[in-house]
């Protein structure tokens, strides 16, 4: 006897009409037609079964602070990280961790499992990297949070607000040190150019030290000239880091010269670095300082994907200093994705649904991730027939399982008409 069947499930990569069996949290049976029984079973219908949602890139110490002291007026990123400097001082880690946590109550909903977050360590008291340590240990059970250490202000440009106190690199390893997994940086808003290659450099070679992953904030600018994507390719390569290292953001990608990057995208594929474009927030801060025509300012998906290059798109942000929106919904982040990058080819609307769930997961290192038999049983049911319609629609969750435990559970989403001669109901399905 099984403890839960799902029936008539899709899967995201066409296979329809089977069965999922769970048994002790793990999916034991997956197939047609099960002649099993289960303590609980439920028809899908034919609709999607995935594997949850994973966000590759977050900033859960800054979420849901949004208006705190003030909102961002220009828009800008340049300044979001000066109204994230003036409300630092004045965090306490009561609210922070209660932010946190409602935002992965938020997450849990929309069947986002797996989110890595990068956590401010440009504070002495590293109060962030305490609170955020902490909300990793409370949703353990439900939610698995990676964290990154991200030098906000610049691991070379970081100046304490005492003399004497401690630089940020010291502050950046205390928080590896107390359980921080993956190397941030931020070469972009360090002084110089030259600055930025020395702090990518340094980051690495610290990751390298320690056999850590690498997630840098990188060219998030629109600046053609801004190149330190290259550095990090070329340090991944000499360091040995390959598989291990992502580049987040790469915006000014998207203003370079293309013969450049005809030569750039060949390195990157080289070196094993992965792209992690965020396309709500890029798209709202990139180009501020343009006329018309206005870039975009997101990196070259569809191209970094033909080039071998792998892609996930993140949240990036929900209602901080740098984006007044955002619901933890990576089906929304696809669908901007999809627009913003004009992947509107069947395939590479499906890539960015692969974007949103397979592709972090391996740049994550997530083990065991997927719907196969053998594997925890994490998945979502969505109120669609396919990926596509799923961003389409910005679908309904309907069950999210994690470890064959519900943790969530949606009615489903449909609208009662009063139209002469028409149906009396639409789900907007197709
Ligand atoms: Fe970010």
């Amino acid at each position: 006897m099984l403890d839960l069947i799902l029936r008539d499930i899709t899967l995201p990569d066409g296979r329809t009409g089977l069965d999922l069996g769970v048994l002790d949290g793990h999916i034991a049976v997956l197939g047609p037609k099960l002649a099993a029984s289960a303590h609980r079973e439920l028809d899908v219908g034919g609709e999607l079964v995935c594997p949850p949602f994973v966000d590759a890139h977050f900033h859960m110490d800054s979420t849901l602070s949004y208006g705190l002291p003030r909102v961002n007026q220009s828009g800008t990123l340049l300044e979001g990280i000066a109204l994230w400097g003036e409300l630092k001082p004045t965090l306490t880690q009561d609210a922070l961790i209660e932010r946190a946590l409602r935002y992965c109550d938020w997450a849990v909903a929309q069947g986002l499992l797996f989110v890595r977050s990068h956590v401010d360590v440009c504070d002495p008291r590293l109060l962030a990297v305490e609170a955020l340590l902490e909300v990793k240990r409370r949703v353990a059970p439900y939610l698995t949070l990676q964290l990154v250490a991200f030098p906000q202000d610049g691991v070379l440009r970081y100046r304490p607000p005492t003399p004497g106190g401690d630089d940020a690199f010291t502050l950046l390893k205390r928080a590896l040190d107390m359980g921080v997994e993956v190397v941030g940086g931020i070469p972009h808003f360090e002084r110089t150019m030259e600055d930025g290659a020395r702090s990518v450099r340094l980051l690495c070679e610290l990751a390298a030290e320690r056999g850590l992953r690498v997630d840098m904030h990188c060219d998030e600018s629109d600046d053609p000239l801004s190149r330190h994507i290259e550095t990090l390719a070329a340090e991944t390569l000499r360091l040995g880091l390959q598989g291990r290292v992502a580049g987040s953001h790469l915006t000014s990608m998207h203003s370079m010269d293309s013969y450049y990057v005809s030569k750039l995208i060949p390195l990157m594929r080289e070196s094993g670095v992965a792209a992690i474009a965020n396309p709500l927030i890029n798209i709202t801060l990139q180009g501020r300082h343009d006329g018309y025509p206005k870039r975009r300012g997101m990196t070259r998906a569809p191209e970094l994907l033909a080039g071998g290059v792998p892609v996930a798109f993140g949240q990036d942000c929900t209602l901080d200093p740098w984006y007044p929106l955002g619901s933890g919904d990576m089906l929304e982040v696809a669908g901007m994705g999809l627009h913003v990058a004009q992947m509107t080819g069947q395939d590479a609307m499906r890539a960015c649904f692969t974007a949103v769930t397979e592709t972090p997961a391996q740049i994550l290192g997530l083990e065991g991730y997927g719907l196969h038999v053998g594997a925890r049983a994490d998945l979502v049911w969505l109120q669609a027939r396919d990926p596509v319609e799923a961003i389409r629609l910005r679908a309904a969750r309907r069950l999210v399982l994690r470890g064959g435990v519900v943790l969530a559970e949606a009615p489903r989403r449909e609208t009662r008409l009063h139209l002469p001669g028409r149906p009396a109901s639409t789900d907007l399905l197709r």
